[in-house]
């Protein structure tokens, strides 16, 4: 595989995006170390790679070869600094803590070559201060996934102000080796894709707290009246209320914008577990 310009893949962080991120570079030809800090954390991440590729098998998407071919390309690690010491393009999807992101991409310029191209998966924090004080900031920007990331065709890339044109081209372009349709946005609060959905997911939960309707007939009317794949519940439910809330909190902040106020029903549920599917209890029982 030399036609690729990222031929080694470091994927800091293997949640639910890291993995699906792994998986799909990997998939697409790329030598892919998958890092996280434990290694019970790591060996999650394999395994979900493993039943992403399974059921890709099952629904005839993915041939046996490739299956076999993806997870020989992916190696785990939880050494963060040997994971990107060798790597063309570093991508971090770690929880989304600016001052862990910032210190991770700190740490990691001085050890990656001066090429390696940093990517950050947020789907919502300010990039500049992602990337504050980070060496060479012509080769940073933001390649934000969606979830399932082996399935979503999207991918949002994010530009700051000093990012290169050729770090920019050469994302894109593996961006489509990757099977995916990027579009190209510049660093805002929330991008184009979480400052709207986020948005919309708070306001349902607004009409489920005032008694408008059922979570059921809520995600219905957009389902079946707008032509959404899944209702704003049941996504936030996918995503994690966790992680919406700590994106609304943010974008609360940074747009100055009442929409983005989470609603209380959203904090009770967080606190006291309820995450949605990772958890098995959200607005939904997975
Ligand atoms: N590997 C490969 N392909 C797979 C697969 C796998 N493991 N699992 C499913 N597929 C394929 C299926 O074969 C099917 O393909 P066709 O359309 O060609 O038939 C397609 O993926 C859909 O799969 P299913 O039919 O099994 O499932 P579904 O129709 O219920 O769709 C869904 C599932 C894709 C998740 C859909 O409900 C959806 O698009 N939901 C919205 C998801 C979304 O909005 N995600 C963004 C969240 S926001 C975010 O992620 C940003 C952030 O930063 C937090």
């Amino acid at each position: 595989m030399t036609d690729i310009q990222f031929q080694t893949v470091a994927v800091l962080g293997a949640g639910t995006m890291g993995a699906g991120i792994a998986q799909v570079c990997a998939q697409a030809g790329s030598r892919v170390v998958l890092q996280d800090i434990q290694d019970a954390f790591v060996q999650k991440g394999l395994q979900r790679v493993r039943e992403s590729l399974e059921v890709g098998v099952q629904k005839q998407k993915v041939t046996p070869e490739l299956r076999d071919q993806t997870l020989a390309r992916l190696t785990v690690t939880t050494d963060r600094a040997a994971a990107a010491r060798t790597a063309d393009l570093v991508i971090e999807a770690v929880p989304e803590i600016l001052e862990l992101k910032n210190g991770l991409f700190r740490e990691l310029a001085a050890v990656c070559r001066p090429t390696t191209v940093l990517a950050t998966n947020t789907s919502s924090l300010s990039l500049a201060k992602v990337f504050a004080g980070v060496d060479g900031p012509g080769r940073c920007l933001g390649m934000h996934f969606f979830n399932p990331p082996p399935i979503m065709k999207l991918l949002e890339v994010v530009k700051l102000d000093g990012t290169e044109q050729a770090t920019i081209d050469a994302v894109m372009a593996y961006a489509v080796r990757l099977g995916k349709d990027p579009i190209l946005v510049k660093d805002s609060p929330g991008f184009a894709s979480s400052r709207l959905g986020v948005c919309l997911g708070l306001e349902a939960i607004r009409m489920l707290e005032s008694g408008v309707a059922s979570a059921e007939d809520i995600d219905k009317a957009m389902v079946l009246g707008y032509g959404h794949p899944m209702g704003p519940l049941k996504l936030t439910d996918l995503v994690g209320l966790d992680v919406r809330l700590a994106i609304a909190d943010y974008l609360r902040k940074e747009l100055d914008h009442p929409g983005f106020a989470a609603p209380e029903l959203m904090r009770k549920m967080v606190a006291e577990g309820k995450l949605g599917k990772k958890s098995g209890q959200g607005f939904y029982k997975w």
